[in-house]
């Protein structure tokens, strides 16, 4: 791993009305590492992510990217029902003020349905995929512009863990396919214990624990301990949404 960051996280932090969801928030993602995110629902996750790809403004600190190229794996495929596989894949490209020629369209579309192993699917429309194939077209358009840093919000949520094996897979291969960053929002704990990850804790809006995977299901921690092993009991009060 470079030591040089691609992102710099500074003293985020957000609030919806009076609930504050980020305090204070600071780390770095560095060069070609994956940084994983965890916390229980509503801790703040998919709202991080939205302000480090620009969708939301934080109310205070800042997000320093070092790259224009950012690609975003949305929680849920949400992919466009009326519109082709082909069709979703190209999209950024067609919402960018650079002008790009159909063949190059079609070609780079080919070429990230390949990279996702969906090669040739490009006219099926989405309820003709399976649960995991709709997520990887999620991921062909995340990587569509060559990202170097791509976030995904749980993109193994709501699939078997087969299908979700399938997609951890393909996301390390487009991590470094793409000599990329990523930013990884998951509660999966097999996905934790297959990927080697630097881990950052999101608790009470604010980064509660920081380690390794190896750490996560070792450390004596109580935050660690108490999100490995799902308990109600610990300094994390679980709240049901
Ligand atoms: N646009 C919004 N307006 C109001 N509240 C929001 C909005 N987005 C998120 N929240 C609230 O902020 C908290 C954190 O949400 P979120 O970032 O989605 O958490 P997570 O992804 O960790 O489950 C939740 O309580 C959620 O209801
Ligand atoms: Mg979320």
């Amino acid at each position: 791993m470079s030591s040089e960051p691609i992102v710099e996280i500074k003293n985020l932090s957000k609030s919806f009305g009076k609930k504050k969801v980020l305090d204070n928030v600071t780390f770095n993602v560095y060069n070609n590492e994956m940084l994983i995110i965890i916390g229980f629902s509503g801790s703040g996750k998919s709202t991080l992510l939205r302000i480090i790809s620009g969708l939301e403004d934080p109310d205070s600190g800042e997000v320093l990217l070092k790259t224009n190229h950012l690609g975003m794996v949305f929680q849920g495929a949400a992919l466009f029902d009326s519109m082709t596989v082909f069709d979703n894949v190209a999209f950024p490209l067609l919402n960018q003020n650079k002008k790009i020629l159909p063949e190059e369209i079609k070609s780079k579309v080919s070429e990230k349905l390949k990279l996702v192993g969906l090669a040739g699917m490009e006219n099926l429309k989405p309820d003709e995929l399976s649960g995991g194939m709709k997520k990887r077209v999620g991921l062909a358009r995340a990587i569509i512009n060559d990202p170097k840093i791509i976030l995904y919000d749980e993109p193994t949520s709501g699939l078997d863990p087969v299908v979700s094996n399938i997609i951890v897979n393909y996301i390390l291969k487009l991590q470094y396919e793409l000599n990329a960053s990523s930013v990884l929002v998951t509660h999966n704990l097999e996905v934790l214990h297959k990927v080697s990850s630097r881990i950052i804790l999101l608790y009470d809006a604010k980064v509660a624990w920081e380690g390794t995977s190896e750490e996560l299901f070792n450390s004596a921690n109580p935050f660690a301990k108490q999100f490995r092993e799902g308990a109600k009991e610990g300094p994390m009060v679980v709240i049901k949404e």
